[in-house]
């Protein structure tokens, strides 16, 4: 049976059949409803009016014809694109080459394919398409000709010199960066960001590995392939160019979103020992994940390192060349999961560990992500909070950052002891009914500061097992670089008040950006880089942590913040 479905907002009516969620009629609508938990009726975030009353989306079953207003609100994610990476030769295995084929010698018989990849020095196979008008080309170009060549493929072959671009993508669990440079001189030329729209099936990997196991990844996989083919239509259409001009990508993301990406069943992420299906780099022709760039384009995937430390992380080792610090490194990137290697003189240890969503704002009463109206940093002075807000309005509520300055607030000045226990009641209140863009005040829970230790001593216990595995103590590390979104605008002091960071390591500690896109971006630019990648994902050790003796004191010990005297 068939009921209507009224969409008041977007003043349209959907079909929904009998029993169907409002969920997934919103997201069959292209509407991506926010759903963190994937659906699970645990995050309280699908809220939407049906015949005025507000209920959760992904519990409510379509009885009847139903008018709903389903209070989207498209927010405005600091989306992170910028990062620093090490200098690199602009070395790229995508060439464009004029090439003139000399003529078959009378009395031989030598095809013009042979004589072209003689010519170019190539020894890959043939490619039909490209040799499908070679004839007629070279004797209007009387042999003098353009050919497109990657590694040892040509990918076309044309009478005027053609255009060049690649384009790098940062698959991210929450967004999407992506960055289009000019393959003859390695510069960039435009760069574009969006919402990862599969958190329509869960805000982290494990809500959307979950989901997918349940529906199959055909639905979670297409809507990432098809954003990554807007965003190259997009950011082709801002520069000018054709996107067919495009004829290479390469996407570093964890390991769960580059399944996804090739529609890789994700069962062996969700189930121990948690490996990863595929952790090789792959080198794939765009058009088999539906991206319409050049016909012969290429897909350049970068490897993954472990079930939970991903191609994302083999990229971050790329773009900061960890392997040849001379002194003790850590790079980490935080967010739902932690991933952390620590490395010195080529020996590298990678691990991740489980922070939970606390730091992507999810899980905490007044939390949201780095969007307009999220507090990202906050400051207790003469009796009263002074706070940074993105976007500069009235507080909606708070992100990562902003948490974790209130908790190193509240330490400093002794309004929470060391266990995380509130000196006065239950309540710290950040902003009044009326000072709220919410209308609702901006409160953090005893239960708020009880997710963060969680999410803190996950980290913290990875720095200091990685720390033992390579048998040195936290203190013997010199620098540490801190990754992604959330390292970029948290406060290093905060982090280290709070024991995010071992305090020890105060001073040491500088933010890198997104070191993922950049190293995206490296591998394109220099070939060699490409081979690194590999080389550098096979070469680090892994600790898988929930295996390790150790992990669960360390965790219990490092739920504890540090006294402050
Ligand atoms: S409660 Fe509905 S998606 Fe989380």
């Amino acid at each position: 049976m068939e009921y209507h479905v009224h969409l008041v907002r977007e003043q349209r009516t959907v079909p929904a059949k009998k029993g169907e969620s409002l969920l997934d009629v919103l997201r069959e609508a292209g509407l991506k409803p926010d759903a963190p938990c994937g659906g699970r009726g645990l995050c309280g975030k699908c809220l939407v009016k049906a015949d005025g009353r507000i209920v959760k989306a992904c519990e409510t079953k379509v009885s009847g014809p139903v008018e709903v207003d389903t209070m989207i609100r498209e927010e405005e994610y600091q989306i992170l694109t910028k990062g620093s990476a090490r200098r690199a030769a602009f070395a790229p295995a995508l060439q464009a080459v004029r090439v003139t084929v000399p003529p078959c010698p009378a009395g031989e018989s030598i095809s013009d394919w042979t004589r072209l990849t003689k010519a170019l020095e190539v020894s890959g196979g043939v490619s039909i398409p490209v040799a499908a008008n070679l004839s007629p080309l070279l004797k209007k170009q009387e042999g003098t000709v353009w050919a497109v060549i990657f590694e040892d493929q040509i990918l076309s072959v044309t009478g005027e010199e053609p255009a060049l671009y690649m384009a790098a993508f940062d698959i991210g669990t929450t967004t999407v960066a992506a960055y289009l440079m000019d393959a003859k001189t390695g510069k960039e030329v435009c760069v574009s960001s969006r919402k990862n729209p599969q958190s329509q099936y869960g805000a982290d990997v494990i809500n959307r590995a979950n989901y997918s196991l349940s529906h199959g990844t055909e639905e979670v996989t297409g809507c990432i392939r098809k954003t990554v083919d807007e965003m190259l239509l997009e950011m082709a259409s801002e520069a000018g160019i054709g996107v067919e001009d495009i004829y290479l990508v390469s996407v570093a993301g964890n390991t769960c979103m580059h399944h996804l990406f090739l529609g890789i069943a994700v069962d062996s992420l969700v189930h121990a020992p948690y490996n990863p299906v595929v952790e090789e780099s792959a080198i794939l022709p765009a058009k088999d994940c539906g991206l319409h760039i050049h016909p012969q384009g290429q897909l350049l995937m970068l490897p993954n390192i472990a079930g939970f430390v991903g191609a994302d992380t083999s990229a971050c080792l790329v773009a900061s060349d960890l392997a040849s610090q001379k002194e003790w490194t850590l790079l980490i990137d935080i967010g739902t999961n932690g991933e952390m290697v620590l490395g010195k003189d080529g020996r590298m240890a990678a691990c991740s560990t489980a922070a939970g969503p606390a730091f992507e704002g999810a899980g905490i009463s007044c939390g949201m992500r780095g969007a307009a109206g999220a507090i990202s940093h906050a400051e207790y002075k003469d009796g009263r909070w002074e706070m940074d807000v993105i976007g500069g309005q009235k507080p909606r509520g708070i992100c990562g950052s902003g948490l974790l300055d209130v908790a190193a607030q509240l330490l400093i000045h002794k309004k929470m002891d060391s266990s995380g226990k509130f000196a006065e009641g239950d309540a710290v209140t950040l902003a009044e009914a009326e000072e709220s863009g919410t209308g609702e005040p901006i409160r953090l829970l005893q239960k708020d500061i009880r997710e963060l230790q969680l999410a803190k001593a996950a980290i913290a216990a990875g720095i200091h097992l990685l720390s033992e595995k390579m048998e040195i103590s936290v203190t013997d590390i010199s620098q540490v670089w801190i990754a992604g979104a959330f390292g970029s605008f948290l406060s290093p002091d905060s982090a280290c008040a709070i024991g995010l960071i071992p305090p020890e390591l105060k001073g040491r500690i500088s933010a890198i950006g997104n070191a993922a896109g950049e190293g995206a971006k490296l591998v394109l630019r220099n070939k060699e880089l490409w081979k690194e990648a590999q080389k550098l994902a096979g070469e680090a050790e892994f600790l898988e942590l929930a295996a390790s003796p150790d992990f669960q004191d360390c965790y219990v010990d490092e739920l504890e913040f540090p006294e402050w005297e």
